[in-house]
């Protein structure tokens, strides 16, 4: 049987960014509120790039940097929960893109857990044989849902991309994972809601953006981040002291403090950028690990933990020797 390995990681971001102080004009909103509430200085914004385009800048950085050719991938998997269309999904748009003519496409929709949740079914595919190389990323144009006369949410999302080619390795890589979700508590964070309309029915208005119970949210996270990565170590018999980062989903910088606290370990280990792109959901993991990649951070057997939680409510962890 295969394990799976990252053979590269690339991330993407629209040019526009916008700042506390620019947030300010619109709310009644501070950057001293929101940085010291959040973590959050700069988000990028697009300003009309899609989510499939940034989808497909990352996979052409992705080919390029392997050089890997699109014909070469099995398996395209898009975590978004704002994907261009309901269908076709944006990994089929990104297939077409590209030229993956031999690729299967789909879109997955784990929110800030997504992208965890696409690499572990990347890991199974390559895992039961058939498949043996896959582009999987995570990518969100969260301002398609963002109110920006609600100060409680429109300071905190962010839109950007990143992603990895995975490949079948004889040892190494995807080493254990943990994905966890929690539907009874679903209501606690919703976007885009689409009523039924027919011709039954007169149309009453979708809940077209984010509603969230912040502080329940900030609690359900600092108390699954240390469990779940908990989990990880018991499952995999490997110690913290022998991870040398540990790259969370970047929705909050307190929460990763408390996650750092309850698990004794130095926020030096947690990889944070939080403060330049705020919260982007699917996309946030994968950019961490696209910039830490690009400046040099990981380098060939580095253990690595990622850690997502967020909307469903889903949440989960991965441990991976890079
Ligand atoms: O990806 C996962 C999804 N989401 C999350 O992880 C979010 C998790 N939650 C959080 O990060 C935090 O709960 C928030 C950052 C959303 C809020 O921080 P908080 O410390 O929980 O603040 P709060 O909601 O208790 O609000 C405190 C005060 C309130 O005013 P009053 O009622 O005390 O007068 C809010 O109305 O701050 C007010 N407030 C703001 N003030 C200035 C809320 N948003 C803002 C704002 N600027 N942007």
């Amino acid at each position: 049987m295969y394990n799976t390995g990252i053979m590269a990681v690339e991330c993407y971001a629209p040019e526009r960014a916008v700042t506390n102080d620019d947030l300010a004009k619109l709310v009644d909103t501070s950057d001293e509120w929101i940085y010291s509430r959040t973590g959050i200085k700069s988000r990028h914004v697009s300003t009309g790039e899609n989510t499939s385009q940034m989808c497909i800048k990352v996979a052409e950085r992705l080919l390029e940097k392997t050089g890997v050719k699109p014909e070469e991938l099995d398996l395209i998997i898009v975590a978004t929960i704002t994907p261009d269309f309901a269908t076709p999904s944006t990994a089929c748009l990104v297939q077409g893109a590209i030229g993956a003519d031999n690729a299967a496409a789909f879109d997955v929709s784990a929110a800030c857990s997504g992208f965890i949740y696409s690499l572990s079914i990347a890991d199974k595919f390559i895992k039961a044989g058939e498949y043996k190389k896959a582009l999987v990323i995570g990518a969100e144009t969260l301002s398609k849902y963002v109110d920006w006369q609600d100060r409680t949410t429109c300071v905190l999302f962010g839109d950007g991309a990143g992603g990895a080619i995975v490949e079948a390795r004889e040892r190494g890589g995807i080493i254990a994972d943990v994905l966890h979700a929690k539907g009874s508590d679903g209501m606690k964070l919703t976007g885009c809601e689409k009523k039924v309309r027919n011709f039954l029915s007169s149309p009453e208005p979708d809940r077209h953006y984010f509603i969230m119970d912040g502080k329940a949210i900030f609690n359900f996270a600092t108390k699954v981040i240390p469990q779940s990565i908990n989990i990880i170590t018991q499952k995999s018999g490997v110690s913290l002291d022998d991870v040398k980062y540990i790259v969370p989903h970047q929705a909050n910088y307190r929460i990763i403090e408390f996650a750092a606290r309850k698990l004794k370990l130095p926020i030096e280990k947690f990889y944070i950028n939080i403060d330049r792109y705020g919260n982007t959901s699917a996309a946030s993991i994968a950019i961490a690990l696209g910039e830490m990649s690009n400046e040099g951070l990981l380098q060939r057997g580095d253990k690595v933990i990622l850690t997502g939680f967020g909307a469903g409510l889903t949440w989960g962890s991965m441990l991976i020797e890079w």
